[in-house]
């Protein structure tokens, strides 16, 4: 199962109880669950995302009103489901949460709607793959919080329009570009996340050892942190996994302290390198060097030559690739930098 589908089905499950969505993931969710930031003042990094939504959140209550539409976007893993259960709880509201594809009748969507309360979130997550005729209900429902639905069918239909009340819907989506105008230009505001800088992915890695009752000192935490691909839920991962090293080579961990060296040897094993590139990471790279001269390539071309789905290399795997310098993408396809050159141990391309 992929990451995303396996978010999908963990955003599914976070309403539910937390035995069947145990199940479902091994232990993981409620993992993650515990790792999450409940209130604004503990979610770590993204100062101008947090600056915003505080001061519009404030507003709204002092208004007695609800919050605007909110629309999160940024790749997967760096706070957006999260971000939107700190909004209702510091609106002291309740979230409802859905997923885009996941919704397939309208009256799906209905039901969801016409269950809010004043002030509730209604949260669907991966908003970009909403079926067109369910993003056409959302439309009325946000702007003048009426639901028309259709009864009956041909002649004899006619419409029932219902009122909603006040509620926020927060939309998260890992490609803005594939939102469509009406439903993107619905949203009051709309923020991006980024990825996260070495101490800002400390100070999470610190936190997260802490609430997992694993001792690290700063240097093992940065260690973790710059191998963490600017990405909080990586991070959490790594921990995990650099504990289990650690506990298996030391015999136990209580009384030891996870340092650099543990942490580089750990992550050394599991094939994450030094900028944090993961042997998935390295081969897409390693592919555009050696099968296409480094590229330009097509994305369909590279997703059938390494078996991936192109979504995935889109939405997963890219955004880093590209914001640390690896791969650039160009209007006739991509590739590879020099960065991934020297990386890698390949020889630059010289000029003829
Ligand atoms: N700002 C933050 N501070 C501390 N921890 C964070 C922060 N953002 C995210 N996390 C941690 O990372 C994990 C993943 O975050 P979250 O599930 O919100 O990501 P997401 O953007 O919704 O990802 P996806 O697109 O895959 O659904 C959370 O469980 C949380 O523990
Ligand atoms: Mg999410």
């Amino acid at each position: 199962m992929s990451e995303m589908e396996q978010n999908r089905l963990v955003s599914q499950n976070i309403n539910e109880s937390t035995e069947g969505a145990e199940a479902a993931s091994g232990g993981e969710f409620q993992v993650e669950q515990t790792l999450r930031p409940q209130h604004l003042d503990e979610y770590i990094g993204q100062d101008s995302v947090r600056e915003k939504i505080s001061l519009f959140m404030k507003a709204a209550r002092q208004r007695g009103d609800a919050l605007d539409h909110v629309l999160l976007a940024g790749p997967p893993g760096l706070g957006k489901t999260t971000l939107a259960q700190i909004i209702a709880r510091e609106m002291g509201t309740q979230i409802h949460i859905v997923t885009g594809p996941t919704v397939e009748k309208k009256g799906d969507l209905a039901a969801v709607l016409t269950n809010l309360q004043p002030g509730d979130v209604l949260f669907i997550d991966e908003i970009h793959r909403l079926h067109m005729a369910i993003e056409e209900v959302l439309y009325g429902a946000m702007e003048d919080f009426k639901l028309d639905l259709i009864i009956g069918q041909g002649p004899s239909a006619r419409t029932l329009r219902i009122d909603l009340p006040r509620f926020t819907l927060v939309g998260a989506t890992t490609r803005t570009g594939l939102l469509s105008s009406p439903l993107r230009g619905r949203f009051g505001v709309e923020m991006r996340l980024d990825f996260y800088n070495a101490s800002e992915l400390t100070k999470i890695v610190t936190r997260s050892a802490k609430l997992l009752n694993v001792e690290i000192d700063p240097d093992g935490a940065l260690e973790i942190a710059k191998r963490a691909r600017g990405t909080p839920r990586i991070a959490n991962r790594l921990i995990r996994r650099v504990r289990d090293y650690a506990q298996v080579k030391f015999k136990s961990i209580s009384g030891f302290s996870i340092d650099s060296m543990t942490a580089n040897e750990a992550l050394n094993l599991f094939e994450i390198d030094s900028r944090g590139l993961d042997s998935m990471d390295r081969k897409l790279l390693t592919t555009m060097i050696e099968k296409f001269d480094g590229g330009p390539v097509g994305i369909e071309t590279l997703s059938s030559v390494l078996s991936e789905e192109r979504d995935t290399i889109e939405e997963v795997y890219e955004p880093f690739l590209v914001q640390e310098g690896f791969l650039q993408r160009t209007p006739r396809g991509r590739v590879a930098a020099n960065l991934a050159y020297t990386h890698l141990g390949f020889p630059l391309k010289t000029l003829l």
